[in-house]
């Protein structure tokens, strides 16, 4: 559903420009596992949204992902070849290519978000694209990036802070988008971007683990003690697998609590919880 809904929102350009948006195709349309749309989807149905208005925000947030992917994957950043299975963009194509798919699945998720389709209410409209904004920027992914790249954090606390920047940013701008619509009240708010919280950091524990313990072909990208061979601290390096593992299991019968709120209604969030944290890629 969200690959058919984003394979009709990406641009195809034509004439030289059509190497761009064939790059962002690319980026966007590979098999991902859609994690951020499937909760924007799944939060929607709390507040019985419309599902056409929720697709719409759920591809933007995925063109940010699928962005913030292709630059993580440059030279300068990660220097990876492989993702998704498949060479990454910059292989692909070439490096000045991947930048440009990154910049322009950018400015497209805005794009989208700001569409009158996707919100009747243009103040609506406003927060969401403000939010976006703001979850994928300086404060939120990007500065997260930033703190990764740099390498400045040597304690717990300090790599917490980075994932709640680099991945829980956009993990809870999935959630915030049905808040947003629904004009949820702040136990609701609180209750989802609880969740949202424990599951985004939940789930970058597990990725920390497959970097060290999974096979690259397995992963479709870099893994067999990358970030540890590049000296870079994780919650993995930081306490060893066992304990990551538990702190996992911790996390995930957390965030199924701040489900309650929506007694039998959060079923569904609730049980994606172990699929999401038992994923072998
Ligand atoms: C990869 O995100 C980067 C992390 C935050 C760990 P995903 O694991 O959601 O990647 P895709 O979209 O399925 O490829
Ligand atoms: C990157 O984290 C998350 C982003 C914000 C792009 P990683 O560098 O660990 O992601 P992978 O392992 O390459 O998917
Ligand atoms: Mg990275
Ligand atoms: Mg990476
Ligand atoms: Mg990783």
């Amino acid at each position: 559903m969200v690959t058919v809904a984003l394979d009709k929102l990406l641009p195809r350009g034509s004439g030289p420009e059509a190497r761009l948006t064939e790059a962002m195709r690319y980026a966007a349309l590979g098999p991902g596992k859609r994690l951020r749309p499937f909760f924007t989807m799944e939060a929607g149905r709390l507040f019985d949204l419309d599902e056409g208005e929720l697709l719409r925000a759920a591809c933007a947030l995925e063109c940010i992902h699928a962005y913030s992917l292709v630059h993580d994957d440059l030279p300068a950043m990660d220097d990876d070849d492989m993702r998704r299975g498949r060479p990454t963009v910059h292989i692909e194509y070439d490096e000045m290519t991947a930048i440009l798919a990154g910049d322009a699945l950018q400015t497209v998720a805005f794009e989208i978000m700001a569409d009158e389709s996707t919100h009747a209410d243009p103040a609506v409209r406003c927060e969401l694209v403000r939010r976006l904004a703001v979850n994928a920027g300086a404060e939120g992914m990007a500065g997260g990036q930033m703190i990764d790249l740099l390498g400045v954090r040597d304690d717990l606390g300090g790599v917490a802070r980075m994932q709640r920047l680099k991945t829980g940013a956009l993990f809870a701008n999935a959630f915030e988008i049905p808040l947003i619509m629904a004009d949820a009240s702040d136990a609701q708010r609180q209750a989802l971007l609880g969740f949202a919280h424990d599951i985004g950091l939940a789930y970058q524990i597990v990725d920390d683990v497959l970097d060290a313990e999974g096979s690259a072909e397995e992963m479709g990208k870099a893994a067999g003690g990358k970030d540890a061979a590049l000296g870079k601290t994780n919650f993995v390096t930081l306490l060893g697998v066992d304990a990551a593992r538990q702190r996992v299991a911790h996390l995930a019968d957390q965030a199924r609590a701040h489900l309650d709120l929506f007694g039998h209604d959060g079923d569904i969030l609730k049980a994606s919880v172990d699929l999401v944290l038992k994923r072998r890629s």
